[in-house]
């Protein structure tokens, strides 16, 4: 099989905003707990955050991070994790049925930002609480001093505010499930009350309001337009949420899901483009998918906790997704469709980042290792940054429910005009076919490759685990050549690459 890819360098999408490889951890398992945090652990810092956990995030050069929730932060109250550690007070978590000792707040979590070298995206809760708190919350955070909350601050520590620009209004706010959930007028008046306050304290706040929970809600996608209604002037980024699952061991189909995902973008950015020309805006709002992953391994077994069986643990094993070399192309798919959709796309979060349906996994007291999806999460954060180009891809196809025409060869592609390199992202959906790829350079003078790097495995089941920590890795690929301005490549069956040349 042949598929042919047409690149020109004037023919772009957009600059790629870099916090579409942003990631998220919330109170929720041992994702705090034990993930970033644990004083005991051999490689612990002087604040109790595990150097190797830190080492796994830094190599990812992780742009941003949002906290504390999710589901979590709808009934939280941020005052419980400040001041001295013996004076916090022990909470229920009524999202996971947890206990929360509020061992770790703000300030722990800023000071781990600080060393992995990534921005904070904070999320007030818009659930159990509203504009006063948020208008606290910020205070505390971003006010230099000399007043009640920004003093408490100081006490507390830190001299210096954060300065953090990136707030999200809430989270799920139209899932029943969420505490304090609201329907669509409602959640749309408090979110424009709450950037309205925000924007008093700050004009150039960068606030997220948020969207539907999945596209399958009963709501959506009316709940966007309601929402945007009420805050389009008010906020700079609406939040969409996905995540991916393969429960009927059908792969062609569970691959064929960024189908979805890319019509999910389309309609929400249409939708945007619908209140703009309502409220004859001249301001632009994007789109913020602070939620996505594959989650579905750890459902069965997350049920007991869930369900309230085991009483009120706090920081249990939940939603510890095991990954397989299967969700590694899912993985880069759902990465190739944001950078094809950088033009509306601006922020993204992986959810999450450490043994929380994440990259990261860690044993107490042991190891840290990168999961299998860890990888092509890497390539996109490092190599996916710059111009993304609006290729023309000739590729053989088949169906699903999701899209009558789904491509086998997904690529998407990145002109980094500054390194002077191009970086392409391929994927080969087809179980059996190796497809030989010509990827046509134009407009540019394409040099030497300078890296290639190639995952496939005879087992789409395969793992990685604490004693086998490499068993689904990239490999240095070969074969790839460039002449003529032709990038030529094979795409083994099933298999994910990314492939930079010298520009
Ligand atoms: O990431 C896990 C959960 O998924 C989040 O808490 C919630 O926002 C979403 O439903």
């Amino acid at each position: 099989m042949k598929a042919s890819v047409l690149a020109h360098k004037d023919f772009t999408i957009s600059k790629i905003d870099d916090r579409v490889y942003g990631a998220f951890l919330e109170h929720l398992g041992r994702a705090i707990y034990e993930g970033i945090y644990e004083p005991d652990h051999p490689t612990a810092d002087a604040n109790g955050m595990r150097g190797d956990v830190i080492k796994l995030v830094k190599d990812a050069n992780v742009p941003v991070v949002r906290y504390p929730g999710g589901n979590f932060v709808s009934a939280y109250n941020w005052e419980d994790g400040i001041g001295p550690r013996g004076q916090r007070p022990v909470r229920l978590d009524l999202a996971w049925h947890t206990s929360e000792s509020n061992a770790v707040g703000i300030h722990e979590f800023a000071d781990w930002c600080a060393s992995v070298g990534t921005e904070m995206m904070l999320a007030v809760n818009l659930g159990s609480r509203g504009v006063d708190e948020a208008r606290n919350f910020l205070e505390y955070v971003n006010h230099p001093g000399g007043t009640y909350w920004s003093d408490l601050r100081i006490k507390n520590g830190r001299k210096e505010p954060w300065n953090v620009k990136l707030w999200c209004l809430g989270n799920e706010m139209d899932g029943p499930w969420q505490v304090g959930h609201k329907d669509a007028v409602e959640y749309g008046k408090l979110a424009a009350n709450t950037a309205r306050a925000m924007r008093m304290f700050d004009s150039s706040l960068e606030l997220i309001v948020c969207g539907s929970s999945n596209a399958d809600m009963p709501s959506y996608p009316d709940w966007e337009r309601i929402v945007l209604e009420h805050t389009y002037e008010h906020v700079d980024y609406i939040s969409l949420h996905m995540y991916f699952a393969n429960r009927d061991d059908d792969t062609p189909t569970y691959l064929g899901l960024s189908e979805k995902l890319d019509t999910y973008i389309e309609t929400v950015a249409a939708t945007i483009k619908q209140v703009k020309a309502k409220k004859k805006s001249k301001k632009e709002v994007y789109i913020s998918f602070d939620e996505w992953n594959v989650w579905y391994h750890s459902n069965k077994k997350d049920r007991e906790i869930l369900d309230g069986n085991s009483g009120w643990p706090h920081a249990p094993g939940l939603l510890e997704d095991i990954y397989n070399f299967e969700d590694v192309l899912m993985v880069g798919l759902i990465l190739n469709t944001f950078i094809r959709r950088s033009d509306v796309v601006k922020i993204g979060c992986i959810a999450q980042l450490v043994n929380v349906i994440a990259p990261i996994m860690t044993e107490k007291g042991g190891p840290a290792w990168a999961q299998t999806i860890y990888y092509p999460y890497y390539f996109a954060s490092l190599y996916g940054r710059g111009t993304a180009l609006q290729l023309k891809t000739n590729s053989p196809s088949y169906e699903t429910k999701h899209a009558k025409e789904t491509a086998y060869i997904d690529v998407s592609g990145v002109h980094n005009e500054a390194e002077g390199t191009l970086t392409f992202f391929v994927v080969n959906r087809h179980p059996t076919e190796a497809i030989d790829v010509e990827l046509s350079l134009q407009g540019f003078t394409a040099g030497e490759i300078i890296d290639h790097q190639v995952m496939t495995h005879g087992d789409l089941k395969a793992v990685n685990t604490a004693a086998k920590q490499q068993e689904v890795a990239p490999k240095r690929g070969s074969g790839a050549s460039v002449a003529n301005g032709m990038l030529s490549l094979k795409a083994a069956p099933y298999s994910y690459q990314m492939v930079r040349v010298k520009v």
